[in-house]
């Protein structure tokens, strides 16, 4: 793994949601649009950084986008994305999971399509995919990642999974953010707790860069 300290932060950003399949035409899809992940690659285009992007299924006009502002890798399922962290992650420094990852696929997938009769479909638990990335690499680059929660209980579901995905932060957004154009999220850390004041996504983007940037000079600057 080459050294980190030597060069400017190389960004890898996880966007979109998973699609899990049924058979092959039939899925569970994740609802995410990508835009968070879009944003975010705009604010590190903007700062000059090298920008690597991990899509799921998006709108064309989304992926496009993310394409003009770095290079794109897509994937589909969560096994997809979980290859491409581990193959992408060791060569960068600074992992945006905005991705909304599926937290149950189905236990098979079925070869034909499946008959519109009764059906059961098990269900079985997604791997935490940033929690494993910790696990194997636990003193590799910042990782950052996202929460959507209930404004009740924000604060305490973030930190919860600050703790659980061992990330050095989460991006916490109350549920009303799904489909908005402002954001009044929150950003914790071991250390801080701080509520964020209502901005714009691309706003919201730029001020999460800004504080992981402090946390990589912090760590390896
Ligand atoms: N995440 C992940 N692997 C999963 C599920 C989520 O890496 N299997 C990541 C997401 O990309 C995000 C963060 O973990 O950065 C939080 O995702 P969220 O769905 O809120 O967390 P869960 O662990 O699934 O918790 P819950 O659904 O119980 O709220």
């Amino acid at each position: 793994m080459p050294s980190p300290k030597s060069h400017e932060p190389r960004i890898l950003i996880t966007a979109g949601p998973t699609l899990e399949h049924l058979d092959p035409v039939r899925g569970i899809l994740n609802r995410s649009s990508g835009k968070m992940g879009l944003a975010l690659a705009k604010a590190c285009r903007a700062r000059g950084l090298a920008v690597q992007v991990l899509v799921g299924p998006v709108e064309s006009a989304v992926r496009d986008d993310l394409r003009s502002h770095g290079e794109i890798a897509e994937y589909q399922t969560s096994e997809d994305l979980q290859k491409l962290l581990i193959n992408f992650w060791p060569e960068h420094d600074l992992l945006f999971m905005a991705a909304a990852v599926s937290d149950l696929r189905p236990a098979e997938v079925s070869q034909s399509k499946l008959p519109r009769s009764p059906v059961s479909i098990q269900l079985e638990p997604v791997p935490d995919l940033l929690a494993g990335l910790s696990d194997k690499w636990p003193s590799h680059g910042i990782r950052i990642g996202f929460a959507l929660e209930n404004k009740n209980q924000l604060m305490d579901r973030a930190r919860r999974k600050l703790a659980s995905k061992k990330c050095h932060a989460i991006a916490a957004n109350p549920l009303e953010t799904v489909g908005s154009e402002v954001v009044s999220g929150a950003w914790i850390t071991a250390g801080e707790h701080v509520a964020l004041r209502k901005m714009t996504k691309d706003e919201y983007a730029v001020e999460l860069l800004d504080r992981s940037l402090q946390l990589w000079s912090g760590k390896f600057g």
